[in-house]
């Protein structure tokens, strides 16, 4: 029969153990993401894949390429039109309303599965995960601190090099207007040289000329006005501050030309870039949406989010050797020999912080030592017939040069074990 494949760009992902495995980089990726959210108090907010295909029309807007060409959207068998939500931001936001808690603060994290029917290539999937946050509720200023410090810690928790974040201010809604209006004024003698798709952008919005591909339109743009003569001093200082305050942690450049990719955005955006990462270089994105809650129908809720891209964040990684030690229990018994099963079990309940791999199929020591070193083991415990017999085992040292192996009794497995 034939073979059913996955979805192109739709990636399976399995930890066989292997840490130079993309897959096993994403899991860890995603326990230590989380560790950074919990460890500034955020809370999970967990939001159905499926939304009202409204709901990313409303909130991402029609202008932009999400909604227009990548949004997965079909009819139900009610005829309702649904969609794989392609971003979080809408969710959240919208479950907050839901929920009548759009009149407090709250400082939310998520993480999961987003669709966009993307072309695929290194980098860029149908479907890909984000680890997000949004701050809900509060005005410019400290929350455009904490996040930016959130990005700079995540950034320390995995040692990236090669990075840095990008920064700019899209203005309040009056410095944005004054600026589009000129930004259009210096394109309209252009116009003949502009593809289609920056056209369209030209008369939907504006701003997103900016983040044209095209080269020729970024030649055009190298001497148009700049958002830096639009926005307000606190605006402009809101940026020198964040760059000076975080300068000795992380790599921050201001950018007078970022722009993001959803028309919510209003006042501090800002992306991570990374120099290893080829074409999709972003691997983060976030901003302030002031705006959002009351185009979905809720109160006045200033808000500042951002998501980190899981598979482009993961790629970047080098060193995920956990803090926990590894240990590979091995048995050379007979498969149906229970005792070794309750010793291991009675390892694990003396000391949880250890990971203890108990290696289930047949075969030679020599294949499971190799399994061993394969997941990083320092340790190997050894249980075969004789060990069995003597109520021993053996202890064998895998990272330890000087030391080979030691035959103990179970009691000073015990100790051992509880000892790490
Ligand atoms: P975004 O910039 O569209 O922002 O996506 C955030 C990150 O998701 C990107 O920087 C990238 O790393 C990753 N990403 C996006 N598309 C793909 C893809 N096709 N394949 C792999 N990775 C991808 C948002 O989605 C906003 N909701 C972020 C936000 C939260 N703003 C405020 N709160």
């Amino acid at each position: 029969m034939d073979k059913i494949h996955s979805l192109t760009g739709m990636l399976d992902h399995y930890d066989d153990g292997d840490i130079e495995n993309i897959s096993v980089k994403i899991f860890e990726t995603e326990k230590r993401i989380k560790k950074v959210f919990t460890n500034y108090k955020y809370s999970e907010i967990r939001t159905p894949a499926l939304e009202d295909t409204n709901l990313f029309v409303r909130s991402a807007g029609d202008a932009s390429d999400i909604v227009n060409k990548e949004i997965y959207s079909f009819n139900d068998r009610n005829e309702k039109n649904i969609a794989l939500r392609p971003e979080g931001t809408a969710s959240a936001i919208r479950a907050i309303i839901e929920k009548k808690l759009d009149q407090t603060n709250h400082k939310l994290w998520y993480l999961g599965p987003m669709w966009r029917y993307e072309r695929p290539q290194k980098g860029r999937y149908r479907q890909f995960y984000q680890a997000g946050v949004e701050i809900l509720g509060y005005e410019e200023g400290a929350p455009e601190y904490e996040i930016i410090s959130m990005v700079c810690s995540i950034i320390e928790e995995f040692k990236l090099k090669n990075c840095s974040i990008k920064i700019n201010h899209l203005g309040d809604k009056e410095s944005k207007k004054l600026f589009c209006d000129a930004l259009v004024e210096y394109l309209e003698p252009f116009k003949d040289s502009l593809d289609e798709k920056d056209l369209t952008r030209l008369t939907k919005n504006p701003l997103r000329v900016l983040d044209s591909k095209n080269k020729e339109t970024q030649s055009i743009l190298k001497k148009a006005p700049s958002i830096r003569e639009f926005i307000k001093p606190s605006a402009l200082s809101l940026l020198e501050n964040i760059q000076n305050e975080y300068k000795d942690i992380c790599n921050i450049e201001i950018d007078y030309t970022l722009v993001r990719g959803l028309d919510y955005y209003s006042g501090f955006v800002f992306e991570a870039i990374s120099s290893e990462l080829g074409a999709q270089d972003s691997f983060l994105g976030g901003g302030r949406y002031d705006h959002l809650s009351l185009k979905l129908g809720g109160k006045n809720l200033p808000s500042i989010g951002m998501a980190i891209g899981v598979e482009r964040f993961a790629s970047l990684i080098k060193d995920i050797a956990t803090s926990n030690k590894v240990v590979s229990f091995i048995t050379l018994t007979s498969n149906l020999e229970s005792k070794p099963y309750k010793i291991a079990h009675q390892l694990r309940s003396l000391n949880s912080n250890i990971i203890l791999d108990l290696q289930l199929s047949e075969g030679s020591l020599k294949s499971k030592l190799r399994k061993a070193n394969k997941n990083n083991s320092e340790y190997a415990i050894i249980i075969g017939e004789e060990e069995l017999r003597d109520r021993t085992a053996v202890i064998k040292f895998l990272n330890d040069e000087l030391k080979d192996q030691e035959t103990v009794s179970i009691k000073e497995l015990f100790s051992f074990y509880t000892s790490l």
